[in-house]
């Protein structure tokens, strides 16, 4: 008989329940094809008397994650818990102290913990895996470790946030405000418990702060990222924007130049007809760029019972199987310093603008944007009766952001447009 897997399950929330309902469920599925039976002696959560709809009579309780961590009957810690710090950091470090494989899903303390657990794990001869931090179901960090292994990553994007990507969708089909989507979308329990980290980009910063770590070899840097949420995006900007032919996503764009790393969540624009362009509703894509292989687009569920559970799954059986790939695809030590971008690479922008209705208004705006050096590629005004002003909407060439900002200053003064302009990126996807 082939030794078993010996799993210790902390935190039996949504996803807790999932990977207990597939160990269960597919027992003999899962022994086939790792060829040694997975099992699970011990659990731990906050509260013990919670129905959670599974079986857990069989399993040893611990009140303490750190103590179901050190048990000698749990072979590998599965941490789902959640959290950047406190019992979910502490109680991984003790199993990783104890020599034993962890399974996480805890995006926020790999974003901000990553280089040290993953020291931690290789100086202990551990193993420590994440598939499920980063867009849910999608197998994305299997794909990039081993699928595009034997390629130079150019480019890492992705919507990886769900909500943001619910929000956005629900606005522009239901012709609503941001406030009231975002009611609706805490209503049905979409929003994390901050929902700042939602819709402040930080939920999906993290994620790409570890995509980018594994495609370019740099130690993960969440510090170092532009971070924008879509808190100001209005429903005016995603009516217009589709108007010319684009989508407003939360998009995460990681790339490394010439000018460094460039890491950036942020609204942006994308065609209507790409791939992220199309992209509904609660979904979560990845899109990832090498040298050999080109394009791969990765689509599916990000968060969920059964999406998050069958990635922690897929780890699960990794180690099952023998498997110890380094955490970020390579030895924590190689991993080299990133140095962030101080500026990211140009792209064309998209402007909206409130200009007077009045004799040389959009004259002297053309002026400011040809004296920042930046050119227009496209313009519309839209028809404007009974009001004082016209809503302009202007597509730009490819600029940089310095001059970008130096045209939106020079607007500012021009006293022909009443508030400030809105801009957003166009990425090129
Ligand atoms: N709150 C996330 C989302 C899922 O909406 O995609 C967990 O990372």
């Amino acid at each position: 008989m082939t030794t078993p897997l010996r799993l210790g399950i902390a935190g039996l929330g949504t996803v807790g329940a999932g990977v207990v309902k597939i160990v269960q469920r597919r027992a003999n599925l899962l022994a086939m094809r790792s060829g040694r039976p997975v099992v699970i002696t011990a659990v731990s959560a906050r509260t013990r008397d919670k129905d959670r709809g599974v079986r857990l009579g069989d399993y040893a309780w611990e009140d303490d994650p750190v103590a179901l961590a050190k048990r000698g009957d749990v072979d590998l810690f599965v941490e789902l818990m959640g959290g950047s710090d406190g019992p979910a950091k502490a109680a991984t470090e003790a199993a990783i102290a104890a020599g034993k494989d962890v399974v996480t899903a805890n995006k926020a303390m790999l974003a901000i913990h990553g280089q040290h657990l993953a020291s931690a794990a290789e100086a202990a001869d551990a193993t420590l895996r994440f598939e499920a931090a980063v867009a849910g179901g999608i197998p994305v960090i299997k794909a990039l470790i081993e699928g595009l292994a034997g390629n130079e990553v150019t480019r890492v994007m992705g919507v990886m946030n769900g909500t943001c990507n619910y929000i956005l969708t629900r606005m522009e089909h239901g012709h609503l405000g941001y406030d009231e989507v975002f009611k609706e979308a805490h209503e049905l329990g979409y929003l994390e418990a901050d929902p700042t980290l939602d819709v402040g980009g930080i939920d999906a910063g993290h994620k790409l702060a570890l995509l980018a770590s594994i495609a370019f070899g740099t130690e993960v840097d969440f510090a170092g990222m532009e971070i924008e949420g879509i808190e100001r995006i209005s429903i005016e900007d995603i009516e217009q924007a589709r108007d010319m032919g684009f989508r407003i996503k939360l998009l995460g764009v990681a790339q490394l130049t010439g000018r460094g790393l460039e890491q950036r969540m942020s609204p942006c624009l994308v065609p209507a007809d790409s791939p992220l362009g199309q992209l509904e509703a609660a979904t979560n894509m990845v899109v990832l760029e090498g040298d050999a292989v080109g394009q791969v687009v990765l689509r599916g569920a990000g968060a969920g019972e059964g999406p998050t559970a069958s990635a922690v799954m897929s780890d699960v059986m990794d180690i099952a199987r023998g498997s110890r790939i380094s955490t970020f695809g390579q030895p924590a030590g190689s991993l080299s310093k990133p140095a962030p971008a101080k500026t990211a690479a140009p792209a064309p922008f998209y402007l909206r603008m409130a200009l007077q209705d009045k004799p040389g208004a959009l004259a002297k705006v053309a002026t400011v944007l040809g004296k920042a050096g930046v050119s227009i590629d496209r313009m519309r005004q839209y028809q404007h009766s009974h009001q004082p002003t016209a809503p302009v909407l202007i597509v730009t060439h490819k600029t940089t952001r310095e001059a970008l900002d130096k045209a939106l200053a020079g607007i500012d003064g021009t006293g022909v447009v009443d508030g400030h302009p809105v801009a957003i990126r166009i990425e090129e996807v």
